[in-house]
């Protein structure tokens, strides 16, 4: 009940709508909560971009394996046609798959993620993950793992940013050694990180990093993903995160998620439940005090997306997951 909450107290909220990016020529401002996409069926996604956008998201995180790009590119088209909003005021975020690494390959994925999302342009394009798989595969069998070549995929990224593709390259799965290593010779430093981020596993290596070299942490599954099965997860069961709930009156959900936003990096929760889609918006006149924030670094870290069927010992560039995290696991 409200007078029950002892903790809530206006001098610390703040809005955090946007984080500033960084850009070879512009400023870029990164709206702070977007809408994830990852597993959101066809048949409902449409509908959850549209009440998203409704509610007030500007952020959407698409990529070309979720298989639904189609279909978001439908409800995009009907917002913008029916006026609810402009093309400028969205970010939208694709990745390119890692079927497609090969140079040649990159600027045709670009296109074709453009040609399924009805746009001229993406706010953002990331590398999917620092994997490499045989062309026209889908899955991962071991035996389509191939060796990368991040540099030269990431100089085909750039031409596509030279091109008005894109407004920002980035990456996603990039380790700390990873993004350092592409920073070495990238000629448009990656703007983005887009990793696994939330209470039980809080980036404080990466995120350090990306702080000194002005690269955007953002945060997927910030909710765990309690809906993937296999990921076992039980970050909103958390008893700090849902102590820490019941004080100030939220959702164990929409703690995580604000977490997030004083952390300062972007989050992308996934939802198609148009009740959760609301309340993982609703943010913003809020926050979590300072207290209460420091009992959230108590909080016991452990990585849940392992990437273990990314690993081989005879296939590809890594052999082990930490090869693949660089020791971050
Ligand atoms: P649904 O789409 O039915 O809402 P993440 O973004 O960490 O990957 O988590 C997504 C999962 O969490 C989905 O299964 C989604 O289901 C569920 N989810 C989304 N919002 C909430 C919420 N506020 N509380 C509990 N579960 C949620």
């Amino acid at each position: 009940m409200a007078s029950e909450i002892k903790y809530f107290d206006m001098k610390m909220v703040s809005e955090i709508k946007f984080f500033d990016i960084a850009n070879e020529k512009t400023k870029l401002r990164i709206p702070s909560v977007g809408l994830g996409t990852w597993q959101s069926e066809t048949g409902l996604v449409a509908q959850a971009v549209i009440t998203a956008v409704k509610v007030g998201y500007r952020h959407i995180d698409c990529a070309q394996i979720y298989g639904n790009e189609k279909e978001i590119g439908v409800a995009l088209k009907k917002l913008f046609e029916d006026g609810v909003v402009k093309r400028e005021d969205l970010w939208i975020t694709s990745k390119l798959w890692c079927n497609n690494h090969a140079p040649e390959d990159v600027p045709l994925a670009l296109e074709q993620t453009l040609k399924d999302l009805q746009l001229d342009y993406l706010d953002l394009y990331l590398i999917h993950w620092p994997v490499r798989t045989k062309k026209g595969t889908p899955g991962f069998q071991p035996e389509n793992l191939l060796p990368t070549d991040i540099p030269a995929t990431w100089k085909a990224l750039e031409s596509c940013y030279d091109n008005g593709l894109t407004r920002a390259l980035g990456v996603s799965n990039f380790s700390t050694k990873k993004l350092a290593d592409l920073l070495e010779v990238a000629r448009i430093p990656p703007a983005v990180d887009q990793v696994e981020c939330h209470p039980s596993w809080q980036q404080t290596k990466l995120r350090e990093f990306c702080k000194s070299k002005g690269v955007h942490l953002s945060g997927y599954s910030p909710l765990g993903s309690p809906g993937t099965k296999w990921l076992k997860s039980n970050v909103l069961q958390h008893p700090i995160l849902k102590s820490v709930a019941e004080k100030l009156g939220k959702t164990p959900a929409q703690v995580a998620l604000r977490w997030g936003l004083q952390m300062g990096h972007s989050v992308l929760p996934k939802s198609t439940n148009e009740a959760r889609i609301k309340e993982n918006f609703d943010l913003f006149d809020w926050s979590i005090p300072d207290d209460l924030f420091a009992e959230m670094s108590k909080i016991e870290q452990a990585r849940l997306v392992r990437g273990d069927f990314l690993v081989n010992d005879k296939y590809g560039d890594y052999r082990t997951v930490e090869e693949l995290w660089d020791g971050e696991i």
